[in-house]
């Protein structure tokens, strides 16, 4: 079975884009390291980025009896976007949310997500590992239903 985790707009620059905010970890280590955790529990990771909101709306349609499941950095379209809001409550896939900093103790306009009321959870805050304990939170959730 498969996990689609997507990535949205400016963290293909990872490792060099505000370093003091995001780490130096860069996506592709984060997919690596993604690939290998869910690996050892059976499940494949298809991991993709764009910076396009329309891309990303795209790959969660895609998503639909492909993958059992969806985690999803939507970076600011986050904070803005209803028709990803849309796009999710319209598959039947379940999302996770996943945050490398903590949105709450940044900016105001951070603090609101238009993915967390159509995500299951939210996990922001711990770096690069919030994807892997997002992951471990889909599997999760994923076993109970019986995927
Ligand atoms: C982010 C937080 C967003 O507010 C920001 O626009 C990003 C990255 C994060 O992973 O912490 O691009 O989603």
């Amino acid at each position: 079975a498969s996990i689609l985790i997507l990535n949205g707009p400016n963290l293909n620059l990872l490792g060099t884009r505000q370093p003091e905010v995001y780490g130096h970890v860069t996506l592709d280590d984060i997919a690596a390291q993604c690939r290998a955790h869910a690996a050892d529990a059976g499940w494949d990771i298809t991991f993709e980025q764009s910076n396009h909101e329309g891309a990303l709306i795209d790959w969660l349609h895609g998503a639909r009896g492909v993958h059992a499941g969806v985690i999803l950095n939507a970076g600011a379209y986050t904070h803005t976007s209803i028709a990803l809001m849309d796009a999710i409550a319209s598959i039947e896939v379940p999302v996770v949310e996943v945050h490398l900093s903590n949105i709450h103790a940044r900016e105001r306009f951070r603090h609101q997500s238009r993915i967390a009321p159509v995500a299951i959870g939210q996990i922001a805050g711990f770096g690069a590992k919030g994807y892997i304990l997002a992951v471990d939170a889909l599997i999760d959730h994923l076993e109970q239903l019986g995927t």
